[in-house]
């Protein structure tokens, strides 16, 4: 029998995991990645930042999980004492994108039910911004209430709960042996479809043009290792904390590689559905695609209601599987962004799975109240940015030196070759994880920050200041707080 915090198979670990890394990322921000840095020529930066970033990295953070056997915070700890701050600071900061994730799951979840009789009416633009969100850009929106959204978001956290204050094997290990097949056999049917749409071609051929001249541009580069870090979930001590998780028994190395791969193969299949629908779009409204492409929620909740518009009796069936799509990719997401702080609580004060469960999933509904507001919509742009441009890439950069440095990563090397049937590490595996990385992504984490600073407005200034704050003290809480387990200063070494 696994134990309360143990993957019952290797598959539970392997599904788990692809269903962390796939998820919004994939649908709605992947095809707009590729298709506005160079089409085609995307490839190629494409494929170097996952050899190169996605892998190697990967394979750092679940060897040293797998060693711990135990939570972000303690093992960061266990590495060094001074380091327990930074042991928190990516669980919390995770947790925050939950709470935001959350919203995005609720609007998700109205659209759903709206998509069964075309409920955006005719101006799904209008519809979303203003019937919908009651979007306000000022701070006075904070007052304005909205309740559809607050119980669309509520019954998300109610689907959470039951499927995480369980063992994790009965919980999330079962759930995601079922949704993660769901998603992508759905995704497959969305995709086959939307080929088939007359118009379908002009779309891919849009997206694919290749741009060679770009390859000499920072930018592209930049926008591809920001998609890896994003798409494969690096360095948020999600990775890490599935791996704690595991059994002795475990080949890191292949399954890195098959949930980099299942993953890069989503979000490509997923372009190949939206610049169908594109194309399709842009034939019967005469717009081109350039026109229409975005990203984002925009992309999902205005760009496609208007093609459903378009689509005639097929919209009844292929608007509810895609907004149950796009759903199941955000579930499956939104499940994993709970784990680490969760497990770090437990360690740190005894308390059980599912008490730590609840106390946080209510918590977190409660906090997330403010984006069921007319200003959530925009809070939402800001930390949104906030945790992509800084927090996420932070996160990475940290990791490799707690891990690589610190905890010294050449004392995974024998024993990760040793139970791999793939590749095996050598000296080049260090000199990524040790000098590339951490200099490569300081390097884009300093150009995001200026980025901010320089293009943001004076409001989302001082909220990415207010959500840092925010981020550091209750980072600095859990920290200070005393630890109630006697085990605390005992994380066990498997290897
Ligand atoms: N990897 C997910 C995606 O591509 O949509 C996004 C994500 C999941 C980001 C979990 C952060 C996270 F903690």
């Amino acid at each position: 029998m696994a134990d309360k915090n143990e993957w019952g198979s290797n598959l539970s670990f392997i599904l788990a995991m692809i269903g962390s890394a796939v998820g919004l990322g994939n649908i709605w921000r992947y095809p707009y990645v590729l298709y506005s840095n160079g089409g085609g020529a995307f490839y190629i930066p494409y494929i170097v930042a996952i050899l190169l970033m996605g892998i190697p990295f990967l394979i750092l953070e679940y060897g040293v999980g797998y060693n711990f056997k135990s939570s972000f915070a303690k093992a960061a700890r266990k590495i060094n004492s001074k380091c327990e701050y930074l042991g928190w600071f990516l669980p919390v900061a995770v947790f925050m994108i939950m709470i935001y994730y959350s919203a995005i799951l609720g609007w998700d979840g109205i659209y759903i039910i709206l998509s069964f009789f075309k409920g955006w009416g005719v101006n799904p633009d209008a519809f979303f911004a203003t019937t919908l969100l009651h979007s306000s850009e000022s701070y006075m929106g904070l007052l304005d209430f909205i309740p559809v959204i607050a119980v669309a978001m509520l019954a998300g956290w109610v689907i959470i709960w039951f499927i995480s204050h369980r063992d994790l094997e009965a919980g999330l290990g079962k759930v995601s042996k079922i949704l993660v097949p769901a998603l992508f056999i759905i995704m497959v049917i969305i995709v086959i479809f939307s080929l088939t749409l007359p118009g379908a071609s002009i779309g891919l051929a849009e997206l694919f043009n290749p741009d060679w001249s770009l390859l000499g541009h920072f930018e592209i580069w930049m926008a591809a290792f920001g998609q890896i870090v994003f798409s494969l979930s690096l360095g948020m001590s999600i990775a890490f904390t599935y791996a704690s998780y595991t059994r002795d028994d475990a080949d890191l190395i292949t399954n890195t590689i098959s949930i980099a791969l299942a993953n890069s193969l989503f979000e490509n299949f997923a372009a190949l559905g939206v610049f169908s629908i594109l194309g399709y779009m842009s034939l019967q409204s005469g717009t081109a695609v350039s026109e229409l492409v975005t990203q984002g929620t925009g992309l999902v909740f205005v760009v496609y209601p208007t093609v459903f518009n378009v689509l005639g009796q097929w919209a009844y069936v292929l608007g509810p599987l895609f907004f149950l799509t796009v759903y199941l990719a955000g579930l499956t997401s939104i499940l994993s962004t709970i784990e680490p702080l969760s497990f770090s609580i437990q360690n740190k004060f005894g308390l059980s799975r599912s008490k730590t469960m609840t106390i946080l999933i209510i918590v977190g509904a409660c906090i997330s109240m403010i984006y069921a507001t007319a200003f959530g919509g925009t809070l939402l742009g800001f930390v949104d940015t906030f945790i992509n441009q800084i927090a996420l890439l932070f996160g990475v950069i940290v990791e490799c030196i707690i891990f690589a440095w610190i905890f010294k990563a050449e004392k995974l090397i024998d024993f990760l070759n040793s139970k791999t049937k793939t590749i095996t590490l050598g000296k080049w595996w260090l000199l990524i994880v040790k000098y590339i990385l951490p200099i490569f992504i300081s390097i884009i984490w300093i150009g995001g920050m200026f980025d901010v600073a320089h293009s943001g407005s004076f409001d989302q200034l001082n909220f990415t200041i207010a959500s840092a704050i925010l981020l550091l003290v209750a980072t600095l809480i859990f920290t200070i707080l005393p630890a109630k387990n006697p085990d605390w200063d005992n994380a066990e070494e498997r290897v």
